[in-house]
């Protein structure tokens, strides 16, 4: 005999954002939980019965966020170079080969523990589906264990072995070895391969290599591109299908209209942007042009040491020339198609029926005021898969 799932009933929703395009965004709404999946959305009037009901008194009800961009496989810390950065340095890509060393000399259990700590931070202030990477490791053996240590915690797991050549490599041999051997020994627990496509890391020829070796194994793909200046990285991401290309920070005409005329996702990071003192990526340009854009952290211990993805919503509405209803979608919506999860059973991303019970409670009664009250913690409550992952904060 199977036992029915239990059930939560969610009601007394002020504003329920569900960002589907044909749902839009409800008031004095319920939403019922069921298991793992939302099985009900509509008036809070109409709302059926559930095993559990928690009433959430007028406040906002958003899709958990999707953070579509992070590197959370990592030991160390940098903060000397982000000091460095604040006086007037330049952010450069070697700056990771400091992660990577720190990263060699840990042990499996510190890792695991490490991004395990990230990610119960970014579950507490909201985030609900996280992608991490590997690209500490940069060789067999700590690429492996990398991607290993990351598919048991995270929901989708990214192969960056093409991140940077290490110190003392000869690059021609290891871009072999990143397409070869060690993309032989992570694909057991990676979806997706990405390649940091940019001035100190890997030029186009290699990069293409790379993607290309990738995609013959079966993964999707993924691009780091335009970070630091305009280059290869977007029209590469295109012409490869990939799923997304992350930063585009500097833009040509060329790449924007690259992007609107394709499937692959521009993924702003802001966070990084800011830390790393870089102009903020042309949101409102994208999006105008018809592109689809997704928001990420891009938590690491280098460029954007932050697992708050209402930052960058927040920064996307203040500084980016988004509305709060365009940031919260490429926060949740968006990121969800950057890692081709948003449509089918389990979807992240939005709140609709059959979708993952993935839900962030703000304690304010609308999406607005996490760009009104800037830096204010407003998570009131989340469910991930349907099970309350952190503490709830008292009624105020
Ligand atoms: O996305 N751009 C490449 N990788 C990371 C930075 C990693 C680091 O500096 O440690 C990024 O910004």
């Amino acid at each position: 005999m199977t036992t029915a799932a239990r059930s939560t009933l969610l009601t007394g929703i002020g504003e329920l954002t569900t960002s589907d395009p044909a749902l839009g965004t409800l008031h004095d709404a319920a939403l019922v939980l069921e298991g793992a999946r939302v099985a009900w959305l509509g008036d809070a009037g109409a709302a059926p019965a559930a095993d559990d009901v928690v009433d959430v008194d007028g406040r906002a009800v958003l899709p958990g966020w999707v953070d579509s961009h992070t590197h959370l496989v990592f030991a160390g810390d940098r903060t000397e170079e982000f000091e460095a950065r604040m006086a007037g340095k330049p952010y450069e890509a070697g700056g990771i080969a400091v992660t990577v060393e720190a990263t060699r000399g840990a042990s499996d259990a510190a890792l695991r523990a490490n991004l395990a700590r990230h990610l119960a931070e970014a579950y507490a202030q909201g985030t609900t589906c996280v992608e991490t990477k590997t690209g500490y490791g940069l060789s067999t053996v700590d690429e492996e264990r990398s991607a290993r240590i990351a598919a048991e915690l995270a929901d989708e797991v990214t192969y960056l072995g093409a991140h940077l050549v290490p110190p003392g490599h000869d690059p021609n041999s290891y871009v072999d070895l990143v397409r070869g051997e060690m993309l032989d020994a992570v694909t057991p627990y990676v979806g997706w391969a990405d390649v940091f496509c940019e001035r100190g890391a890997f030029d186009e020829h290699d990069s293409a290599k790379v993607l290309r070796a990738a995609g013959q194994q079966g993964l999707g793909l993924r691009v780091h591109g335009n970070q630091l200046g305009e280059g290869p990285g977007v029209r590469l991401a295109v012409e490869h299908g990939a799923a997304s290309v992350d930063h585009c920070t500097y833009l040509s005409d060329a790449d924007v209209d690259a992007l609107a005329g394709s499937d692959t996702v521009a993924t702003l990071l802001p966070a990084c942007d800011l830390s790393t003192r870089q102009p903020l990526a042309p949101a409102r340009r994208l999006l105008d042009a018809g592109a689809t854009i997704a928001l990420a952290s891009n938590a690491n211990p280098g460029s954007s040491y932050t697992t708050s993805m209402a930052f960058c919503v927040t920064t996307a509405v203040l500084q980016m020339g988004l509305s709060v209803t365009e940031a919260v979608h490429a926060a949740t919506a968006g990121g969800a198609r950057a890692l081709r999860r948003d449509t089918g059973d389990g979807a992240v991303g939005t709140l609709r029926v059959g979708a993952r019970a993935d839900v962030h409670v703000l304690d304010a009664p609308s999406a607005t005021h996490l760009a009104y009250r800037p830096g204010v913690p407003l998570t009131w409550a989340v469910w991930r898969r349907g099970e309350e992952v952190s503490p709830r904060r008292r009624p105020t």
